[in-house]
């Protein structure tokens, strides 16, 4: 297996993230529930993309860019931080976003913060969004700019080994506290962070399942074999990577990027029982799938002692969505 080192890496972030334990909210579940800072991975207002940005923003430096594009729905975490991460690297941001949604406040103001150029396109479909982002970057090119693209959230296998390293970061955080996670729970929107984490717990922390719990209806099941396989084939590792790994559950609600009762109910929890916020679309939803299986008593949270909770960030659209 390949080195992750060996992989072009822009220290973007300010890692190791903390992880410690969540002691009201252990005591009210009875279980032991920690949880993974990753809201404060110290560029932008944090959050995971930041991981994948390192090795995506190095291999957009290695091949010479100058602007780089990706995409997102208005209040896209990922497009926000790209655009902070790029301001760093004194590289143009062009945002294009879906018109779908809320258009002011939180992160549609945070990206002309970090001075991206944001355009909306007036449609439901990523293929349009393309298309347009082609059309965007063949203007670029005859104009001598050298554009680099980003699919939504980041999530491609070079994008997936951000959090194969998170999965690694844990493992050694797991063992300086001593204990070893039964489950790790994360939010699963595009896939890439939970097809990066479960690969690394298969390969640094293999006593620990990685659980995703899906925002939107896209099938996770098929997108993380995917992503996994071809991180897996990127790090030229051998692990066996089959349907078994993959645990995905739903908190999808009234539909993506909207609230639901159960994530707002997560968000009031989490916050006042330790005063750490999650958003009410993704991180809050996660979290109202971790009590939900708790609730249940689903297999594979019922034996489990102890649990993580990746908390992904999202602080941008805490703002802009109706708690
Ligand atoms: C705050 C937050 N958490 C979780 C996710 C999901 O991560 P991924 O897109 O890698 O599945 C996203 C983005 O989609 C996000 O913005």
């Amino acid at each position: 297996m390949k080195e992750l080192e060996s992989f072009s890496r822009l220290p973007l972030g300010v890692l190791p993230t903390p992880l410690y334990k969540l002691e009201n909210l252990s005591r009210e579940l009875g279980k032991n529930l920690y949880i993974k800072r990753d809201d404060m991975t110290g560029t932008g207002l944090g959050g995971n993309k930041i991981r994948k940005l390192e090795y995506l923003l190095a291999d957009a430096r290695d091949k010479g860019a100058d602007t780089v594009l990706t995409a997102g729905g208005p209040q896209s975490n990922h497009a926000a931080l790209t655009a902070a991460c790029a301001a760093r690297l004194g590289m143009r941001a062009i945002l294009v976003l879906k018109k779908r949604g809320n258009l002011t406040g939180g992160n549609v103001i945070l990206d002309h913060v970090f001075g991206a150029d944001v355009r909306f396109v007036d449609t439901d479909s990523y293929r349009d969004v393309y298309a347009e982002m082609e059309r965007i970057m063949e203007d670029l090119r005859r104009e001598g700019h050298v554009p680099y693209f980003i699919p939504v959230g980041g999530s491609v296998a070079l994008g997936c080994l951000g959090y194969v390293g998170c999965a690694r970061e844990i493992a050694s955080q797991a063992e300086a506290l001593g204990v070893s996670f039964d489950a790790v729970v994360s939010a699963t929107g595009s896939g890439g962070t939970y097809s990066g984490l479960t690969l690394g717990a298969k390969l640094f922390m293999p006593g620990t399942r990685s659980i995703g719990i899906g925002v939107c209806d896209d099938p996770f099941e098929e997108i993380s074999l995917r992503l996994m396989r071809e991180t897996a084939a990127l790090l030229e590792c051998e692990v066996p990577i089959d349907r078994e790994d993959v645990r995905i559950y739903y908190q999808i609600g009234p539909g993506y990027a909207k609230s639901s009762p159960e994530g707002r109910e997560a968000v009031y929890r989490l916050a006042r029982a330790e005063g750490i916020l999650v958003d009410p679309v993704y991180t809050g939803k996660a979290l109202a799938g971790l009590f939900e299986l708790e609730r249940q008593g689903n297999a594979d949270l019922a034996h489990a002692e102890n649990i993580l909770f990746l908390h992904t960030g999202g602080a941008g659209a805490l703002f802009a969505v109706d708690l």
